[in-house]
């Protein structure tokens, strides 16, 4: 009998879905688009003809990614920016806007994430990441629509989420509960904007490893040996999967999708087993010691 063999590999990077050039003329606003998942879809933009803004706290993240986003082509304006601060996100939208013109397009991926059992997590580990994430999305959202509604210029916006919006994720409390807020933005906005003619869905992403993981994420994966095998897919996911559905959800094919979060994971986050493996806590989970244990030395 033949083994299950998973869901198909993807072609590979470098082809586009859209027909070339669908994007010329246009400007992207990827916050934290020097790394990542976010410097994966700002290329997949890039290679569709768009001029692209990287937004970020860090300059060598920036510096690099601009780097390899030219070598895609384009024109590629870093800014240095934390979308904590509303101030500094309208400074930055004036910057892009002297340079390359207002943004036509917003892709709100900057996040703040670690992984903490929820009795060990400070208020400001919880305030950090609710600013950065839920807040800091909601600034870039508001400042970016603000211009587009003045000038009576039609946009659109992609919230990038994750799936434990929906089903909470244990170790994550903080940025589970900020995702869920920017899940449910995307529905609010959708409303009040759609007659102004300015779209916005969301993008959630499963288990797309790349070299730009912090340390704390990438240690927890780690534990598990057979990333592809730990999928229902039998594989994880390829960056240009992930850029290939923000292209086309911000792309004149999907004008009428507005207020939709779309979920590219090969189905993982509704995977439910027959039998019920025993519990392991976050805490053992993260090899740390019982609660309390470390101030008792
Ligand atoms: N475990 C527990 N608490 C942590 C933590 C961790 N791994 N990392 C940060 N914190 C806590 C800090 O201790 C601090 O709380 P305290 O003042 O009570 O000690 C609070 O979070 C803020 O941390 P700080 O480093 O001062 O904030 P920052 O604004 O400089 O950066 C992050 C916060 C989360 C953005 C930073 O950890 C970071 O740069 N992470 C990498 C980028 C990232 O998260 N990418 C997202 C991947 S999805």
């Amino acid at each position: 009998m033949n083994a299950p063999s998973g869901l198909p590999a993807p072609p590979p990077t470098g082809v586009s879905a859209l027909p070339s050039g669908t994007f010329e003329g246009n400007t992207v606003f990827v916050t934290g688009g020097g790394t990542g998942l976010g410097k994966a879809i700002a290329g997949e933009f890039a290679r569709l003809g768009a001029n692209i803004v990287i937004a970020s706290r860090n300059s060598d993240h920036l510096a690099k990614g601009a780097n390899e986003l030219r070598e895609i082509g384009g024109t590629v304006l870093p800014l240095e920016l934390d979308i904590r601060e509303p101030e500094s996100v309208a400074t930055a939208f004036d910057e892009a806007t002297r340079h390359v013109g207002l943004p036509h397009i917003l892709i709100n991926n900057a996040a703040a994430n670690f992984p903490v059992p929820a009795e060990d997590m400070s208020p400001n580990a919880w305030r950090t990441v609710v600013d950065i994430t839920l807040n800091g999305t909601f600034y870039c959202a508001r400042e970016f629509a603000r211009r587009h509604l003045s000038a009576w210029t039609t946009a659109s916006i992609l919230n990038i989420g994750a799936s434990y919006a929906w089903t909470g994720g244990p170790g994550f409390a903080h940025s589970a509960a900020a995702k869920a807020g920017v899940k449910n933005m995307v529905e609010t906005l959708a409303v009040e904007w759609a007659p102004y003619g300015i779209q916005i869905n969301g993008l959630v992403p499963g288990l797309f490893p790349h070299e730009d993981m912090t340390e704390d994420i990438t240690e927890n994966l780690d534990r598990t040996h057979d990333k592809d095998a730990s999928q229902p897919a039998l594989r994880v996911g390829q960056r240009q999967e992930l850029g290939w559905a923000a292209t086309f959800l911000c792309s004149p094919y999907a004008r009428f999708i507005s207020g939709h979060t779309l979920v590219v994971d090969g189905a993982n986050w509704q995977r439910r087993t027959l039998t019920n493996p025993p519990v392991v806590t976050v805490r053992d989970q993260m090899g740390k010691p019982p609660f309390g244990k470390e101030m008792k030395g």
